[in-house]
């Protein structure tokens, strides 16, 4: 399995701690940055390429890192195909894949410590979309949802 991360500033440090940690796990993943810790980055530049590569399905889950988590799952709900929320606790790191397909985990760098952030990490990859008629059902009528919706802001993907 495929996973992407990204951080800014506000995560940064947690993102390298959390590569260093899938790495040793043996796991592939894709840092889509930032690259260098810079005190200025915006969370949506740097959760946007995240977003997009689950978006093509280029990877199956992503970690997004801010200094609470809230603006990098704001933003990357924006991209349609995306389903983040922001985690603190390992019941909803299983919870939501398994009851929801959450494929973005989204944590807040100056909220939780090192060994929670690695718990949840492990949980969050572990765990798998349960496949019940009632937990599709949901997941459909969110589809539907952004399909009626999103198209009132959803906007051409920018070249670069
Ligand atoms: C950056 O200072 C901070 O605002 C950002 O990382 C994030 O917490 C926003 O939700």
């Amino acid at each position: 399995m495929k996973l992407g991360i990204a951080a800014d500033h506000g995560g940064f440090d947690q993102k390298q701690q959390i590569l260093r940690f899938l790495k040793d796990s043996g796991l592939e993943v894709i840092d889509f940055g930032a690259h260098e810790f810079d005190e200025t980055d915006d969370y949506p530049d740097v959760v946007k390429p995240l977003a997009l590569a689950i978006a093509k399905g280029e990877v199956k889950k992503g970690i997004a890192i801010c200094g609470s988590g809230v603006g990098v799952s704001v933003a990357a709900n924006k991209v349609p195909g995306v389903r983040a929320a922001l985690i603190t606790e390992p019941y909803s790191a299983h919870q939501g894949v398994e009851h929801d397909n959450m494929n973005l985990m989204c944590l807040g760098g100056r909220v939780i410590g090192p060994a929670l952030i690695k718990e949840l990490v492990a949980v969050f990859i572990q765990s798998e979309y349960v496949e019940k008629e009632r937990f599709q059902r949901r997941l459909n009528k969110v589809d539907e949802l952004e399909k009626a919706f999103g198209q009132l802001t959803k906007k051409e993907e920018p070249k670069k």
